[in-house]
């Protein structure tokens, strides 16, 4: 393939974006699945066939003993805040760098999010910073499983056994992970995944919550459904039952986070394809890292030997000194973005702010009223107070882009296109000096 002059420079594109698979990939199977459900006409409910049918299937594949199907993996996760028992004025503990939906679920239920630094290569929550922010009002841990890769879970394990506190895995991008040989949303007290349309089951939105606990999971239940008198044990042999032991009454404080049986359909008839999905795709994160090998200061993400991953994300990680680029590394990485997409390539930075630096955490009214450690009310000084307190979560924001896009992730590619998307960044990175004149 000829490598002629950047196609941000005025040369000839590699790559038509066109040529890029999207996802989700649905076939014959998802619509008669549907179809099912509607012939049927339960549409939702906690004790909904199609529900409880994926409930099962998906606590079996995990291998936990329950799972909950809510609406999305949001709801999952503030089901699992309840089920912690997290309430006003407690505080959680967060990587700085992610998704701002655990850090939201924490504010709707009056806690206080306490950030701290992450590792620089995978963007997990980094153990070592936890006992910095601990306290007596700190009621969990939920670090995320950034793009997939597994957080050093027996290190968090530990500090939260320590201290007491509740593990809650954010496993929203970590379908059919594995970290020393367990299956990720079994290492905490509670996991959630995500059914988003961009993640590795999607079934529009929806999300599973999942725990081995059978006290945390009876709280879930409630709080999925406003709160109202449910109990395990009245659904255990009982498919299709529907009615709560005392009718309406509400016992706890919920929502209604239920999900409904088409997303429960859509998801139910991938689930047998989700295990060769994952190996698909870590086969060609595989290649993608043998077909950019060598590049002088550019690396595809290393995952840790110990763990899999799903690859939701594929972050690149670039060092200026070493590729012999004099900008500062979030102008290049800018310049590196727009060359790529130039060329036929989706990328960016997914994350634009660390998660301290959204403005909802700014000391303004609201949320922020409840703040701890106060942050500067300006945006542009959120932003930077944030970048200072957490380095290694601003050098990666910094120091790597994210190829590829939602819609046309490395999970519906062929190796071909891969090795494709691969001759793409060698050829930008061929050139990268000449993007310097781009400034
Ligand atoms: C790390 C992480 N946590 C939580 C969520 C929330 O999941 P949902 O969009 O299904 O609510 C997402 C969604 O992208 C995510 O990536």
């Amino acid at each position: 393939m000829s490598h002629g002059a950047l196609a941000i420079l005025g040369g000839a594109p590699l790559l038509s974006e066109l040529e890029l698979r999207t996802w989700p990939r649905l076939g014959g199977d998802e619509v008669v699945a549907v179809v099912q459900v509607l012939d049927r006409g339960i549409l939702a409910g906690d004790d909904a066939p199609v529900t409880r049918r994926l409930e099962e299937r998906f606590a079996e594949l995990v291998g936990a003993r329950h799972a909950l199907l809510t609406h999305a993996g949001t709801s999952a996760l503030h089901l699992a805040l309840i089920a912690a028992k997290t309430g006003s004025g407690d505080e959680v503990v967060l990587p700085a760098y992610g998704y701002i939906a655990g850090p939201m679920c924490v504010l709707a239920l009056g806690a206080i999010p306490r950030f701290v630094d992450v590792d620089r290569e995978t963007g997990n929550l980094d153990p070592s910073s936890i006992d910095d922010v601990v306290n007596e009002r700190t009621r969990a841990i939920m670090p995320m499983h950034i793009h997939g890769c597994p957080a050093d879970m027996d290190e968090i394990l530990e500090t939260a056994a320590r201290h007491g506190l509740v593990v809650v895995e954010d496993a929203a991008q970590a379908h059919g992970t594995t970290y020393r040989g367990r299956s990720v949303g079994t290492l905490g007290a509670m996991a959630a995944f995500s059914l988003h349309e961009s993640k590795a089951l999607p079934a529009g939105e929806g999300g599973l919550f999942v725990t081995d606990d059978d006290a945390m999971m009876e709280t879930a239940l409630r709080a999925r459904s406003l709160g109202r008198d449910l109990r395990l044990h009245e659904r255990e042999g009982k498919p299709g039952l529907r009615v709560p032991s005392a009718p309406l009454l509400s016992v706890i404080p919920g929502h209604m986070f239920r999900g409904n049986e088409m997303m429960a359909a859509l998801a139910l008839s991938q689930l047998p394809r989700l295990a060769a999905r994952i190996s698909t795709v870590q086969k060609m994160a595989e290649l993608l890292g043998a077909e950019l090998d060598g590049l002088p200061g550019l690396r595809v993400q290393r995952v840790p030997a110990d763990r899999t991953a799903s690859w939701y994300k594929v972050r690149l990680h670039f060092d200026v000194e070493e590729a012999g680029i004099e900008l500062p590394p979030c102008l290049f990485r800018d310049l590196f973005v727009r060359a790529l997409e130039a060329e036929g390539v989706e990328a960016g930075s997914w994350q634009h702010v660390l998660l301290p630096g959204h403005p909802v955490f700014a000391d303004v009214g609201g949320f922020g009223q409840r703040w701890r450690d106060r942050s500067p009310s300006d945006p542009v000084a959120l932003r930077d107070a944030a970048r200072a307190r957490f380095p290694n979560a601003n050098a990666l924001l910094e120091s790597s882009v994210v190829l590829f896009s939602e819609r046309r992730p490395l999970m519906a590619q062929p190796a071909d296109t891969v090795r494709r998307v691969a001759a793409v960044v060698r050829k930008v990175w061929t050139h990268r000096h000449a993007l310097q004149r781009l400034v």
